[in-house]
């Protein structure tokens, strides 16, 4: 989604901007702009399409000379992407510009109102209504009309904002969309993520809901909607500079594949003491624990598929009912939340809208939410009562491996502890899973090591037109993150079915050659997914399979196989991904696909 970048200080404004907008580029977007104070009057310039282009349009920022300006990527929402439509938007005496990540519900209203007043409007977005409806409440105060903007408003915002009449102050201020200001010795930043500001301080302070910055070269304040000041205490970020870089990878996506053995010890080992599992963060007592009696798992996209996969854990390990939602549906379906019902969303950013609204919902139902979250100090990490972080550190590439490895991990954990707690799973057996659950870094290394055998394979596949992933249980749930991390970076169709299912219908779409992905890891399943692959190939299916080494009766039903290292049934999933991502990765880098910053996609999605 959109990203922000602001600056006042010492130094030209512009460059910092450029810089800081590359570092976000990962966010997704399809066009560009900055407004920069140039000592006289404020000049934007902007641009449909990639960063490089107002790079070049403005000579790496040369030619907008100033020491105040924002930026701008924009993931079109309201109206195309184009020259016009890209951010920032002035006032119609060009005199207060406005940037701006969310969406303003209420706009046509706000619009239609201000054409009565005799606004002009030149694009098609919902922003360039907050641009005329500031100019509106402006009276000389730019605090004030701020704030009475925020009280017209509905829907999401981070804003950044500047005013030709106070050229020493920009403005940063958020309502449900990301935003952080920083500071260092020669001026202050604002960003819509870390990375943006992080090669210029680590001192970061994070905006709450309908806070306004007023930001200068030398000091920052903060006001509510109230225009009344407010305290506030940085946090010093302490990421690895380099975790933000490509570090002589191909791509991102690449670089955090590789990451995947130390961000599983990361979210794992720090956990398992003494030969136990110590959730500090989690906040429940034993009794609590043992007084559960359903969950809901409620997150989007890969985080919903790590999801799916916990439920077969818990439901087998703890014998709790597990009920898994999309959070766009969760929201909108009044669920029915009983006594009892323990709530856990799980994001990777920690700002995706639908979770968040998910995680509001099932608070105002009374319930305890507990937040499985990779970005520290993000909305939901604010939010939920108890977070339990994955330190998978920052994941650039859009879409998301190292992150998912991590939630797994927590959830695997949470699981094991619940089935000890609640008796439910023998001491034996948890032993035994602890053992298995240190392995999985080395298992997953051996498997990447791999990766010129799945790129020779990917390399068949690259004019494929439609790729079927099956499986049974927890394989489903792996067929379905394989199934996304191919169509997402690669965009060739490609679906998930459980492998029972699929002659229910889809088996009519299997021709000569459609490859089908079987994976196979679960062994009280094995022979049910052999049947279903020997019926696709009957069809003429190419079978690719991902099974546990030792089951090589596989390969009368196979074409080609994929064998993971032996591990508790409940851990396949950590292992059988990896092939699968490389698989995605390969397929899309042959056809030359833009694999960290794939069309349409946004890596942190905070709008519903
Ligand atoms: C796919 C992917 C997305 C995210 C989803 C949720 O590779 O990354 O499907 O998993 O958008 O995002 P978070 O985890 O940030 O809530």
């Amino acid at each position: 989604m959109c990203g922000i970048v602001g600056y006042i200080g010492k130094h030209e404004a512009a460059p910092i901007i450029l810089e800081g907008l590359s570092k976000l580029e990962y966010r997704g977007y399809d066009s560009t702009g900055m407004a920069i104070f140039d000592g006289e009057k404020i000049r934007i310039k902007k641009s449909a399409g990639r960063l490089k282009v107002l790079e070049e349009l403005t000579h790496g920022g040369a030619t907008m000379p100033g020491v105040a300006g924002i930026g701008h990527t924009r993931w079109a929402t309201h109206g195309v992407p184009s020259d016009v439509n890209a951010h920032p938007h002035y006032n119609e005496e060009e005199t207060i510009a406005v940037v701006h990540n969310g969406i303003i519900e209420n706009y046509i209203p706000l619009r239609e109102k201000l054409m009565s007043k005799g606004y002009k409007f030149t694009s098609d977005t919902d922003t360039e209504v907050l641009a005329h409806l500031i100019d509106y409440y402006y009276k000389g105060n730019p605090l004030e009309a701020i704030t009475k903007v925020m009280h017209r408003v509905q829907g999401s915002y981070a804003l950044g904002i500047i005013f030709a009449e106070h050229p020493d102050q920009i403005f940063a201020v958020r309502k449900d969309s990301p935003l952080i200001v920083g500071q260092n010795e020669d001026g202050c930043f604002i960003a819509s993520d870390v990375p943006a500001i992080l090669k210029y301080t680590r001192k970061v302070y994070f905006i709450e809901n309908q806070e306004v910055v007023r930001l200068r070269a030398d000091h920052m304040h903060f006001y509510n909607v109230d225009e009344e000041e407010l305290p506030k205490e940085p946090v010093t970020i302490d990421w690895d500079a380099d975790a933000a870089e490509k570090g002589g990878y191909e791509h991102f996506m690449l670089k955090e594949m590789y990451e995947q053995p130390k961000t599983v010890t990361d979210t794992l080992m720090p956990r398992i003491k003494d030969n136990d599992i110590v959730i500090e963060e989690l906040g429940m007592s034993d009794e609590e624990i043992r007084a559960i009696r359903k969950i809901f798992i409620v997150a989007c996209g890969s985080a919903y598929h790590t999801g799916v996969t916990a439920k077969y854990i818990f439901e087998g390990a703890a014998r709790i009912p597990v009920e898994v939602d999309v959070a766009s549906e969760f929201r909108y379906r009044k669920p029915i939340l009983e006594e009892g019902t323990m709530v856990i969303v799980i994001s990777q950013s920690g700002e995706t809208a639908d979770t968040l609204a998910a995680l509001r919902e099932s608070q105002k139902l009374g319930h305890k939410v507990l937040g499985i979250v990779n970005v520290v100090g993000s909305s939901i990490a604010r939010e939920a009562d108890n977070v339990m972080y994955t330190w998978a550190g920052p994941e650039i590439a859009v879409a998301t491996t190292k992150a998912y490895s991590a939630q797994l991990i927590a959830l695997y954990l949470l699981a094991m502890k619940f089935g000890k707690v609640r008796g439910t799973l023998a001491e034996a057996e948890f032993g035994s899973m602890l053992e298995d659950l240190k392995r999985l870094p080395g298992q997953i290394e051996r498997l990447l090591a791999n990766k010129e055998r799945i790129q020779r394979f990917a390399n068949r596949y690259i004019g494929a037109k439609d790729v079927f992933f099956i499986g049974r249980g927890i394989d489903y749930a792996i067929s379905m993150e394989g199934s996304l991390k191919l169509k997402e970076i690669s965009y060739i169709h490609s679906e998930a079915y459980a492998a029972g299912e699929l002659k229910h219908g889809t088996i009519s779409l299997i021709e000569e050659g459609t490859l089908v992905a079987a994976v196979a890891t679960q062994d009280s399943l094995f022979q049910k997914t052999l049947s279903n692959m020997v019926e696709v190939k009957a069809r003429g299916a190419f079978v690719l399979a991902v099974t546990n080494e030792g089951n090589t009766d596989i390969e009368k039903a196979a074409d080609y196989c994929i064998y993971l290292p032996k591990t508790n049934q409940w851990f396949t999933n950590s292992l059988a991904i990896i092939p699968l991502q490389l698989f995605g990765y390969y397929v899309a880098v042959g056809k030359g696909c833009d694999v960290d910053k794939p069309r349409n996609l946004a890596k942190s999605v905070t709008v519903e």
